[in-house]
């Protein structure tokens, strides 16, 4: 029997971070030929990405430009991927979240009626613009997959209301397979600053910050904050791997940039971050996939937006929203920093997005579509 040619697309950075451990796990399948195509819409923080698990695309759409508009992103994909697929000649496509490369994807995959996986389905906000365009990406793509790949059960629950009833698998999060690859307790920093971090005298906070939907006031609201936070409390060394957005680090000089126990450092690579946040004492991001992997690490994290799509960490207690306004957010943070009894009901290791097998049922369910194994049971928290 020929091989099956099950081709993986992705683009950013945390797309990479997810997708590799799959793209790695379908290779080690007989009956699979694992195929890459990247369509570095980011490109240095891709490439980070794909350097620290050794994965080598066989197909490079290569289209960031600096400050690139949705609508730019979108057609470069699809015209690309034209040209990726008639090449590569996959049986299925993998597409990963809610980005511009995942919409582009589905959407390329369809024209060319090769079928769809998509891997994290089902979160939803049911706010059209919160994430923006997140939110509306993820429930265009939900209208094309033929397989479901939910991280949880609530997850599954959203498209079983939206009537999508067929080819869905809970699978955990693929996140925490690439968390496995890459914390150790032993773990020593390329970066030399990281290593010499006062990690047990300090409270070290972690703090991201890069959504399309905080552009404008609320990410000077939330610079303003951190800025408050760092000179309001002496025990506390902020550190802010910054996005190379333009947008972002402009935000981030205007309003953050010179004050102290703030260090602003270029993005780190996955195992430098991870490693990072698993030494920390708090993390404060609007990032999506900091949300499933503090709790995985014990570390509480206050969420820098007005809503989240991942219920499932704040009914663990270990995430909270503390929204866009400066003193919302500086109150919030205040009292994790200040009230030993507050941190302690925060911290706690709490791991509701899979148990590291998430790619072994993927590539199992893929399997099986094509008639070629059994059906994976699904993962239960
Ligand atoms: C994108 C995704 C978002 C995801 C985020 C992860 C969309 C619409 N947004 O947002 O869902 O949460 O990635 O980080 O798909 N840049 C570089 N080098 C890089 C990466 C980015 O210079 O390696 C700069 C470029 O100027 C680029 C800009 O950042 O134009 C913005 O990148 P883009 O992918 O458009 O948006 P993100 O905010 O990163
Ligand atoms: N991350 C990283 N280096 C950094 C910042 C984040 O490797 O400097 C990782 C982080 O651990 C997580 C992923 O990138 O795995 C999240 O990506 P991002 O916040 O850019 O996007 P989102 O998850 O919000 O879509």
């Amino acid at each position: 029997m020929d091989k099956l040619r099950i081709m993986s697309v992705f683009g950013t950075r945390p797309e990479a971070i997810k997708m590799c451990p799959l793209v790695k796990e379908l290779a080690a399948r007989e009956d699979v030929e694992s195929l890459c195509c990247v369509t570095a819409q980011h490109r240095q923080m891709l490439d980070s990405v794909l350097d620290v698990f050794a994965v080598k695309p066989d197909w490079d759409l290569d289209i960031m430009t600096p400050r690139q508009t949705l609508s730019t992103i979108t057609s470069k994909c699809l015209t690309g991927m034209d040209e990726a697929i008639e090449a590569l000649k996959p049986d299925m496509i993998l597409v990963h979240g809610d980005t511009s490369t995942t919409f582009a994807g589905a959407l390329s995959a369809f024209y060319h009626q090769v079928p769809v996986g998509h891997v994290e389905a089902g979160l939803r906000t049911y706010d059209k613009y919160s994430p923006f365009p997140e939110e509306m990406n993820r429930k265009l793509v939900s209208s094309i997959a033929d397989l479901y790949f939910c991280p949880t059960v609530n997850n599954k629950n959203n498209l079983l209301r939206e009537h999508i009833t067929q080819g869905l698998f809970v699978t955990g999060n693929t996140v925490i397979d690439a968390l496995k690859t890459t914390v150790r307790a032993d773990y020593r920093f390329a970066t030399e600053e990281l290593n010499r971090l006062p990690y047990g005298e300090k409270k070290v906070l972690l703090v991201t910050c890069h959504r399309r939907e905080n552009y404008g006031e609320p990410m000077r609201s939330i610079m303003l904050a951190l800025r408050q936070i760092a000179e309001e409390n002496r025990d506390v060394e902020l550190v802010y791997p910054v996005h190379l957005s333009p947008v972002v680090r402009e935000a981030v000089d205007q309003y953050l940039r010179g004050a102290p126990r703030v260090h602003l450092i270029d993005p780190l690579p996955a195992d430098e971050m991870h490693n990072l946040m698993a030494r920390c004492y708090l993390v404060m991001t609007d990032s999506g996939g900091l949300q499933e992997e503090a709790p995985a690490l014990g570390k509480p994290v206050l969420v820098l937006r007005r809503e989240t799509e991942r219920p499932e960490a704040v009914a663990a207690g270990t995430v909270k929203l503390a929204g866009v306004v400066q003193d919302d957010i500086v109150t919030m943070a205040h009292r994790l920093i200040r009230d030993k009894a507050a941190y302690e009901t925060m911290a706690h290791a709490a791991n509701p997005y899979g148990d590291g097998h998430a790619c072994r049922r993927i590539a199992d369910a893929i399997l099986w579509h094509f008639g070629r194994g059994a059906k994976p049971e699904d993962y239960t928290a």
